[in-house]
């Protein structure tokens, strides 16, 4: 049977594809959640928005998100040695793009600090307070390894999704 939309065989990623191995990556939905730590050093409060977070084990309660090397949020972060998760619902794209530009832009915001001086914010889908795990080389990322140690489920709705390129939500058919 012949589909004009067959997939086709396919083509090894390398620089001169990397637009279309991006796109094709983009096809695969995700949550958004807000990453927050103290700057290394004692500085201020610090956020960023990802979308490589996941749950890795259960028992004991691991997960992890991936921080570019290119960021110049990226030493705060894997010096950090405590971190929050903040899930995102679907009418907080306007946070995400927040903390997407800026990450240490908290103005408006009403946040509180845990004891380790992590910036936890009351709005959230589900939070997750972590200690740092372990650092594994990502090529361009450093994958944070995170154990679980409070989380907590916040106010009810739909989760916020971002696929190729574009905000969204989950639409019950
Ligand atoms: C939906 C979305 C998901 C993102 N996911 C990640 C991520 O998983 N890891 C990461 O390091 N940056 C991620 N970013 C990029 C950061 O939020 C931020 O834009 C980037 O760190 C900006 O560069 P700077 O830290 O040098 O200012 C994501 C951005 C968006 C909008």
């Amino acid at each position: 049977m012949q589909n004009s939309d067959a997939m086709p065989a396919g083509s090894a990623p390398d620089p001169t594809n990397q637009r279309a191995y991006r796109d094709a990556l983009g096809r695969y939905a995700t949550g958004v959640v807000v990453v927050t730590a103290r700057e290394a050093d004692g500085g201020g409060p610090l956020a960023i928005t990802v979308n490589s977070f996941a749950s890795v084990s259960l028992e004991p309660p691991l997960v992890l998100w991936s921080a570019a090397r290119a960021s110049v949020r990226h030493a705060h972060f894997t010096k950090a040695t405590a971190f929050a998760v903040h899930v995102l619902g679907a009418d907080q794209a306007d946070l995400a793009a927040r903390f997407s530009r800026n990450g240490t832009d908290f103005s408006g915001l009403s946040f509180t600090l845990n004891e380790f001086g992590v910036p936890l914010l009351p709005d959230a889908l589900a939070r997750f307070e972590c200690a740092t795990e372990t650092l594994y080389e990502g090529g361009d990322h450093t994958i944070i390894l995170g154990r679980v140690s409070r989380f907590a489920e916040g106010r009810k709705g739909a989760p916020l999704v971002f696929a190729q390129g574009r905000y969204g939500q989950i639409s019950s058919s």
